[in-house]
């Protein structure tokens, strides 16, 4: 684990914060959200088949990190078909939101098949949260931040509407720092994003443009190529 931001340049193991982080673009792809809810409204009913077992490691290790308590309110950003939606305490309260209507309709089917009856399912876009100021002990963006097509924007609405004191948790695969295969992720992202993500993303111009300072970097899955950055709301 690594904190970060003491200063403006810092250099770690997990990131390093470069000058002109606050302005370079976050990936070679820009997409519009129209065209992420066309991909996922496609890619509904085969998604577990792709996205289920394979991601599925850094799913169980996030939600023991969470350490999530009882009556906690939590906000899962980007719910899909519900796979994390088993995985919560049955004893805290979760709101689900996400933009696919097939993927929402999914994760209904998932949570009474299961009999989950502790997370409400919502359709909404994650750019625009329709939930009040402070609202949520907890903001959990699962394998989204890379898919959305506005990742500042969204971030900074999942901190608006976590409460002061609550946790603000991206999972998610960045750009690699190694300069190959970071150089094979620029190449791939404009073929992936018909998959459903884009594999480039910027982990420090991200966190430079959204102006937050992560408490916690953690590299998680197998292999451990994704992140679990770990933000506290001041
Ligand atoms: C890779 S899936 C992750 C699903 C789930 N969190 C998981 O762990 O499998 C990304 C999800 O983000 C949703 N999504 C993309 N853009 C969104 C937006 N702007 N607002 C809300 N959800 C969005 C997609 O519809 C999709 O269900």
């Amino acid at each position: 684990m690594v904190s970060l931001f003491g200063q403006e340049s810092v250099s770690s193991d997990d990131v390093v914060v470069s000058s002109d982080a606050a302005t370079r673009t976050l990936s070679v792809v820009s997409v519009e959200t129209g065209f992420v809810r066309r991909v996922y409204e496609r890619i509904s009913s085969v998604y577990d088949l792709i996205y289920g077992w394979t991601l599925h490691p850094g799913r169980l290790q996030t939600i023991k990190r969470l350490s999530i308590d009882t009556d906690d309110e939590v906000l899962e950003v980007g719910v899909g078909n519900g796979i994390n939606a088993l995985l919560y305490p049955p004893d805290c309260h979760v709101t689900g939101i996400d933009l696919s209507h097939s993927m929402l309709e999914g994760a209904q089917r998932r949570l009474d098949r299961h009999g989950v009856s502790n997370v409400r399912l919502k359709q909404m876009d994650a750019t625009n949260l329709r939930f009040a100021d402070d609202s949520f002990d907890l903001v959990y963006a699962p394998y989204v931040i890379s898919v959305v097509s506005d990742p500042v924007a969204v971030v900074k609405e999942m901190h608006r509407v976590c409460r002061p004191g609550g946790r603000i948790i991206v999972l998610n695969h960045f750009l690699s720092e190694h300069k190959v295969l970071g150089r094979i992720e620029r190449l791939l992202s404009p073929l992936t994003v018909h998959v459903g993500f884009k594999a480039d993303l910027d982990l420090p111009a991200f966190l430079a443009q959204a102006e937050l300072d992560p408490i916690s970097i953690e590299k998680v899955n197998i292999p451990r190529i994704w992140s679990l950055v770990t933000f506290v709301k001041h």
